[in-house]
């Protein structure tokens, strides 16, 4: 816009009608489903001591290393904007010592110092779920098997549900020895980045983007050969409920996830459509976090999906050319407390009112009407005053009907339902094959 002294920052979006409807009608969709499978919500700070991210995301990650948004605050202490949901969750957790097991949810704005692109933004929403205190392989399976049916529902057919497991304590140092002697000896092939990590945490290599890291992680050891016979059938039986669900997925050998405090079972939703950023949200398990904060030993599991990516490879839902909202039209002064009274009735029944107090004449009310997208223009006069009727007029199909006023609120309704002005919710086969 021309004359526009400030536009936003780097990496920021704006989400504006129809769009901001649209992200909520997702986020809607993720709240009823989450409390569907048992989660209440949890709502933690936007911003947390800047150890709760190192902590647990770790300090090897590219997330806690190059992304975070750290600063100090005029009181001298070192804060991060939440990166992620996880980390947060688990020390509310610790905090209002919430008796485990422990279902949550969460919906909120996350943010990362990465290079804007396509998928990816400095600000952007997380929904997720988090299962703390459950152990059991049925629950990552149930997990995995949430993020498809979420997808499914919003019509989004091209995900790929990628899973693998990478070890517990026990066999995870046998493979990190054998992985280092690997790229030890390869370490000239390496970026600068992958010979640092050799030493802090080789896993990080297998998530490097440069072409000959990726050539040479091609044949190194993988964790699932280095797993111990407990982590082996904890994987076995993962993949075990995947398939009784219905669930197509692949194993990717190669797939570790980007934050360090997973254990076990990892998992990622892939999207062809979304380019260098493709993946639509993951997870895996953690079972040393709870630990890591001070708390008991206590398992965890859970997945975070990423609401602009989920919107960029959604189908556009067709917008319905009129809105849910009844606009009430005045013809003299006179009338204008009885618009004002009667848009508050219909609110009171639920029923979205508006009234144009600006305009000078019936024609503006109307022009108002229509920018406004109304679904219909509900007309006092004098006449109509006296009377007790009101003219009703669908603007979808210029019909006009008089209606008594205290059959208002009922006539508006049936007008609403016979424009189907209201989105349709998405229903495709894929969801009835996976939804129980
Ligand atoms: P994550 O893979 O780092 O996992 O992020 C989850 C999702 O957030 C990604 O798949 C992506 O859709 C979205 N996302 C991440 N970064 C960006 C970005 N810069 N711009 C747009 N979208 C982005 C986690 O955050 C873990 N906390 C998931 C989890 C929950 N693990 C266990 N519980």
């Amino acid at each position: 816009m021309s004359g526009l002294k400030q536009s936003r920052p780097k990496g920021t979006q704006d989400f504006v009608p129809p769009d901001s409807e649209r992200r909520r009608q997702v986020e809607e969709t993720f709240r009823r489903m989450a409390e569907t499978y048992g989660y209440r919500e949890i709502i933690t700070p936007t911003f947390e001591h800047a150890a709760v991210f190192e902590k647990s995301s770790g300090t090897t990650s590219d997330i806690v290393t190059k992304e975070n948004y750290t600063f100090r605050d005029r009181g001298g202490r070192d804060l991060t904007l939440r990166a992620e949901g996880t980390p947060g969750v688990v020390r509310a957790v610790l905090e209002n010592r919430l008796r485990l097991p422990y279902r949550l949810y969460y919906v909120g704005p996350c943010f990362r110092y990465g290079r804007p692109q396509k998928g990816r933004f400095r600000e952007f929403g997380q929904v997720g779920i988090e299962a703390l205190g459950e152990a059991s392989p049925l629950t990552d399976a149930e997990i995995i098997a949430f993020g498809n049916i979420f997808f499914a529902r919003l019509g989004i057919r091209d995900c790929t549900t990628q899973v693998n497991s990478i070890g517990c304590r026990e066999c995870r140092p046998t493979h990190r020895d054998a992985l280092r002697r690997y790229l030890l000896e390869r370490q000239d092939l390496l970026c600068d980045d992958c010979k640092l990590r050799i030493d802090r945490n080789p896993l990080r290599v297998f998530d490097c983007k440069v072409e000959t890291c990726r050539q040479t992680v091609k044949d190194a050891p993988t964790p699932r050969q280095y797993l111990c016979p407990a982590c082996q059938t904890h994987f076995e039986q993962v993949q075990a409920d995947l398939t009784r669900r219905g669930l197509s997925y692949e194993t990717n050998d190669r797939l570790v996830r980007g934050l360090d405090y997973y254990s076990r079972t990892v998992f990622e939703y892939i999207s062809a459509s979304l380019g260098a950023q493709d993946s639509l949200g993951g997870g895996g398990r953690y079972d040393y976090l709870v630990e890591e904060f001070g708390g008991p030993p206590t398992p965890g599991v859970g997945v975070a999906i990423g609401l602009e990516r989920t919107m960029l490879v959604s189908p556009a839902t067709p917008a319905p050319a009129r809105r849910r909202l009844a606009f009430v039209v005045w013809l003299t002064e006179t009338e204008i407390a009885a618009a004002e009274q009667l848009a508050d009735r219909l609110r009171s029944d639920g029923i979205a009112a508006q009234v144009d107090y600006d305009a000078r004449k019936v024609k503006g009310q109307f022009k108002s009407a229509d920018a406004a997208a109304a679904a219909c223009c509900i007309v006092i006069g004098p006449d109509e005053l006296a009377k007790g009727i009101y003219s009703l007029k669908d603007l979808e199909t210029g019909s006009q009907s008089e209606v008594p006023a205290e059959n208002i609120s009922a006539e508006v309704r049936a007008l609403f339902a016979a424009q189907g002005s209201r989105g349709q919710g998405i229903k495709d086969s894929r969801v009835r094959a996976l939804d129980p």
